[in-house]
């Protein structure tokens, strides 16, 4: 039988029972394909359950259609909340579970005090040639990245969407920002953002069949604006063509690791230029990420 999909009956709750996390298992194992070692323990979800970690779930009736979780963290002394897991069941995908959850996880963090002081950064991982996770991490929710981490979990995990490296962005999510409030409020800015991609030209480019292009570094470093382009839908490529895959994973890398090095950080991302199908973009401004959104508000001498 079909299972349900209305965006209606779907409620947003926190996980509070050791069904909840049971089915938040069932889920990951789900979603990632993940060995038994892999998984999140159970032992583990429990014990982060009861220390603050927030374990959000997306239920259609009792079921689990999809999850968030995230614990606290330090970064750069300062303490945030890193986002480790947000996985929605194919049959729930693209009616806005995801971006509910993380709605639901900026409130519980707003929320939060410890010793009188606020928490006002979500920081998380994404592979940055999954299309749909970029035009939602920077389209809808707003997120601003400056580290591309190679091979961050390894150059392969058990999991059926690591098979070509594990490469990640790691992105900022500025959650008491006007930047992300204006996203939030669905104030869209792409008009904008293909203006000034119509002025660069990509560093790495889609050719005519699907691979991609190197352009002059030196070239684009000397720029105030760089653009970084990838598939529509890396999964499809993944399962024809494993090489070019792993080709678009070597120039992305490439790509990034140089930019972020030169002091450029990702700012934007803009999927299907060039038509329905086309490919997606990466823009990445130079200069300093806090004082494109000055409530990132670094610390004096903290490096990048
Ligand atoms: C990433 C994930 C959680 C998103 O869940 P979701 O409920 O489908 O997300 P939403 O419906 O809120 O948003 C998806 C958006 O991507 C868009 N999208 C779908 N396919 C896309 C593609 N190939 N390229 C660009 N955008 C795409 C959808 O149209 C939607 O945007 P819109 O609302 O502006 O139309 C889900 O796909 C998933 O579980 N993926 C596997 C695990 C994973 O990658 N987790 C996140 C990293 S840890």
């Amino acid at each position: 039988m079909p299972e349900a999909k209305s965006k209606s009956a779907i409620s947003i709750r926190d996980l509070q029972s050791f069904d909840d996390l049971k089915q938040a298992e069932a889920v990951e194992r789900e979603v990632w394909g993940l060995s038994d070692l892999d998984t999140t323990p159970l032992t583990l979800a429990v014990a982060m359950q009861q220390t603050g970690s927030i374990w959000l779930g997306a239920f259609d009736g009792d079921k689990l259609a999809g999850f968030a979780f995230a614990f606290l963290g330090l970064e750069r002394a300062q303490f945030i909340v890193h986002s480790h897991m947000l996985a929605v069941r194919e049959p729930y995908r693209n009616l806005d579970l995801g971006y509910k959850l993380k709605l639901a996880q900026r409130e519980r963090v707003l929320a939060m005090r410890a010793n009188d002081s606020c928490i006002r950064e979500i920081t998380w991982t994404f592979d940055p040639l999954q299309s749909r996770n970029a035009h939602l991490n920077f389209s809808k929710l707003g997120v601003v990245s400056e580290s591309h981490k190679a091979d961050f979990y390894g150059p392969e995990t058990s999991s059926v969407l690591h098979r070509n490296r594990t490469d990640r962005l790691w992105v900022k999510w500025p959650i008491a920002s006007r930047r992300v409030q204006d996203r939030l409020q669905g104030k869209s800015n792409r008009a904008e953002v293909l203006d000034a991609l119509s002025t660069v030209t990509p560093l790495i480019q889609f050719n005519g069949d699907g691979r991609p292009t190197r352009t002059d570094l030196s070239d684009a470093l000397r720029r105030q604006r760089i653009a970084i382009e990838i598939p529509s839908d890396i999964a499809q490529v993944e399962s024809k063509d494993p090489a070019l895959a792993l080709e678009w994973r070597l120039q992305t890398r490439w790509a990034f690791t140089e930019s972020l090095q030169a002091g450029f950080f990702v700012a934007e991302f803009c999927r299907t230029v060039r038509g329905q199908q086309g490919p997606g973009v990466y823009l990445l401004e130079k200069g300093a990420i806090e004082e494109y959104v000055p409530e990132l508000n670094r610390k004096p001498n903290s490096p990048r």
